[in-house]
């Protein structure tokens, strides 16, 4: 998948874009505040229908405008059908558009434009909360997992519901009578998650060792539930601790991947440099699953490639993106922190919120 043009208009400090990318690699160069991650924002909201950076779109709309638009349209690698992709957001709504239909929902976007976003932070994977490994986890999951969305979305549906009976201290037989739903969807959800980490799993040697050149690595997934007997039987143990706690405290929902290196953690053991290398590796990798499975070829949008990296780390991470085939919004701070394999790539500059060629 690639997008091949992009059209902006009145988004944060844009004025105005109207590009044609390459297929392949697009380094877009400027200084501090010029533009560069407004522009990697706007081709995420196209795809994910929400912004990487605040929950309230209308924010975004540039100072004295009264809307912001974002045009796209992406093509199948080696095919000649187009989607469009299109949104417009004013102080009072927000409309997306997969080509002439208008109410499209989040997950149709994720479906049609498949994207990968490296930021600065992208260590938080390892760093923080399990919320974000999650996510991670998830992502590749739902595009090649088709039983995973519904069981998740049915399951989210129940939890809500029992945990509204929690909090309300409503009576134990309301607060079990979701049990059921929670664990016939759970374990589908949990199933998935699993086959794809085995996955995740092999595709990675390859990967990390070009990356990081580490082979010990480690993952161990955590179901989000204590006990080797089942979802089942974890919901039901914690019953009285959930109705005192009055939430549920088990289940997919609380699910986590740990990553070590040499049996060590990795968040404790490598540096921000090799963080952000693992990291980039693991999308890298679920990139690669998504082209292997399902010939789709994500968009990667990488943000400040060269913060925290070192020349060698920056050439070796330039090498594996341009391996992984895939489009690339690469954005630096200055042309000099170009990798050289990505001298003869596609360049554009912003400057105070305009991007040309
Ligand atoms: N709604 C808005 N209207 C105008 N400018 C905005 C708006 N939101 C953010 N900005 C400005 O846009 C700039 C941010 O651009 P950004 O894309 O982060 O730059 P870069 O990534 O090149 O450092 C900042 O100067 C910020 O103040
Ligand atoms: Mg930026």
């Amino acid at each position: 998948m690639h997008l091949n043009s992009l059209y902006i208009d009145s988004f944060r400090c844009i004025r105005e874009c109207n590009i044609r990318p390459s297929e392949r690699i697009n380094c877009i160069v400027g200084d501090n505040a010029s533009g560069k991650t407004s522009v990697l924002e706007s081709i995420y909201l196209l795809g994910r229908g929400q912004s990487f950076r605040q929950n309230q779109l209308s924010k975004a709309i540039r100072e004295n405008a009264d809307a912001f638009t974002i045009r796209g349209r992406a093509q199948e690698n080696g095919q000649q059908q187009l989607t469009r992709l299109g949104c417009h957001v004013t102080g009072r709504s927000a409309q997306f558009k997969l080509d002439n239909l208008t109410a499209t929902r989040r997950y149709d976007l994720v479906a049609a434009l498949p994207l990968q976003h490296i930021d600065p932070n992208v260590h938080r994977l390892l760093e923080q909360g399990p919320q974000h490994r999650r996510h991670f986890l998830d992502w590749g999951v739902f595009h090649v997992e088709h039983a995973f969305f519904p069981a998740w979305r049915r399951y989210r549906r129940a939890l809500k519901q029992r945990n509204r009976a929690l909090r309300f201290h409503r009576p134990k037989h309301e607060v079990i009578a979701w049990d059921n739903e929670l664990v016939g969807q759970g374990e589908i959800v949990d199933a998935c998650r699993r086959r794809y980490l085995e996955l995740i799993k092999k595709q990675l040697p390859e990967n990390t060792n070009a990356l990081i050149g580490e082979d010990a690595l480690e993952f161990h997934y955590q179901p989000g539930w204590r006990g080797d007997d089942g979802y089942g039987a974890a919901l039901a143990g914690s019953l009285e601790q959930d109705i005192k706690a009055r939430i549920t405290q088990n289940g997919p929902h609380r699910a986590d991947i740990r990553v070590n290196i040499a049996a060590t953690r990795a968040r404790d053991w490598v540096s921000r440099g090799q963080q952000k290398i693992l990291t980039a590796a693991l999308l890298l990798a679920q990139a690669h699953i998504l082209y292997t499975l399902k010939n789709v070829r994500p968009i990667l949008l990488i943000d400040d490639m060269a913060a925290e990296l070192g020349k060698q780390y920056r050439e070796t991470l330039a090498e594996e993106i341009l391996r992984c085939g895939a489009q690339s919004f690469v954005t630096f701070l200055d042309p000099s922190l170009i990798p050289r394999a990505f001298q003869d790539q596609t360049l554009f500059h912003v400057e105070q919120g305009r991007v040309s060629a």
